[in-house]
């Protein structure tokens, strides 16, 4: 049995797998520059984030009805399931669609349809959280928030993800203010390949609860005492670090060492159709390349519930 967990760090568009692109391509007649999913495969080799976005939104181009939202989510919860998961916090990024002339409705309906039925049929709870694209201009993101607007009673919150070097959270700061004064939780991926500043900056110009990755806090000692302080929880994904070249191999992850510090950290998949693995094969790679043993894998199950925006009486019955 799996140990029971939440994943918190987990982007629906990174759990397109290459079996499913292709038959949504097929589905939509869509023509994707890769003979078939073995030439698809072997283009999962990346120098960076960047590498990797290129080929993330490169295939979201099969993604159009809200069937295939669906079947994308659907995708997901089956094997999230498998690997003990209870509860996930699902990020999407709208932009990526609405730029391609899918609409926010399309998006939305699609992905919270198949979440409404995922406590009965997976036992997984589920929320959403919309993701701002920090390549993109601070107006687009306001735009975004807009258009959302008649989708928050399905959406718990709001996250900054994609190119983070040279978007500091500061660029944002005008549409977390009103996403918070619509009663909407936040977090922001920072420290990623952003410099530590970027995370104290998420936490003090756009008042985000949680950090998203929050690698490179370990080079501030000021910033892991207060994280450590203020029991702020990271997300982290320890095999897109390492696919993504953030660290160079998984033995060599700070993983342990935040651990030891005192920090609350999770432990997430991020993207498994692109890192190789899912949360639950997650947990094993950091056991067996970092000798975690399974108390540490207990706490780091336990930090998922606590780091969730479940409530407590709801956190006691996932678990
Ligand atoms: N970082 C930033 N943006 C992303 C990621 C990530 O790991 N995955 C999907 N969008
Ligand atoms: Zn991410």
């Amino acid at each position: 049995m799996p140990l029971p967990k939440a994943e918190l760090h987990l982007h629906i568009e990174g759990t397109l797998e290459p079996e499913l692109a292709f038959a949504l391509a097929a589905r939509n007649g869509v023509t994707l520059p890769y003979a078939d999913t073995e030439e698809l495969r072997k283009a999962y080799l990346f120098d960076d984030l960047q590498s990797f976005l290129n080929l993330y939104y490169e295939l979201m181009a099969v993604l159009r009805t809200e069937q295939d939202f669906a079947d994308l989510a659907d995708a997901y919860l089956v094997r999230a399931a498998a690997q003990g998961v209870r509860h996930a916090e699902i990020f999407f990024d709208p932009q990526a669609h609405i730029a391609r002339g899918v609409a926010m409705g399309t998006v939305v309906e699609g992905l919270s349809g198949a979440l409404a039925r995922s406590e009965e049929t997976h036992g997984i709870s589920t929320q959403l959280i919309m993701c701002f694209l920090r390549d993109e201009s601070a107006e687009s993101a306001m735009a975004t928030l807009e258009a959302a607007k008649p989708y928050l009673d399905r959406i718990v919150g709001i996250g900054l993800d994609s190119a983070e070097v040279g978007h500091p959270p500061v660029k944002f700061r005008a549409v977390y203010e009103a996403a918070a004064a619509l009663g909407l939780r936040r977090v922001a991926h920072a420290g990623e390949e952003g410099p530590p500043a970027y995370i104290t900056e998420a936490l003090d110009v756009l008042g985000v609860e949680r950090v998203d990755h929050g690698l490179r806090c370990m080079e501030d000692a000021d910033l892991v005492e207060r994280l450590v302080r203020d029991r702020v929880p990271l997300t982290l994904c320890p095999l897109s670090n390492v696919r993504l070249r953030a660290v160079d191999v998984l033995e060599d992850h700070p993983l342990p060492a935040m651990m030891d510090a005192g920090l609350l950290c999770t432990v997430n998949s991020d993207d498994p159709a692109y890192f190789g693995g899912y949360v639950g094969d997650t947990f094993h790679a950091v056991r067996e390349a970092l000798g975690l043993d399974q108390e540490r894998l207990r706490e780091l199950a336990r930090n998922s519930f606590e780091a969730s925006f479940l409530e407590h009486d709801e956190e006691r019955r996932a678990r």
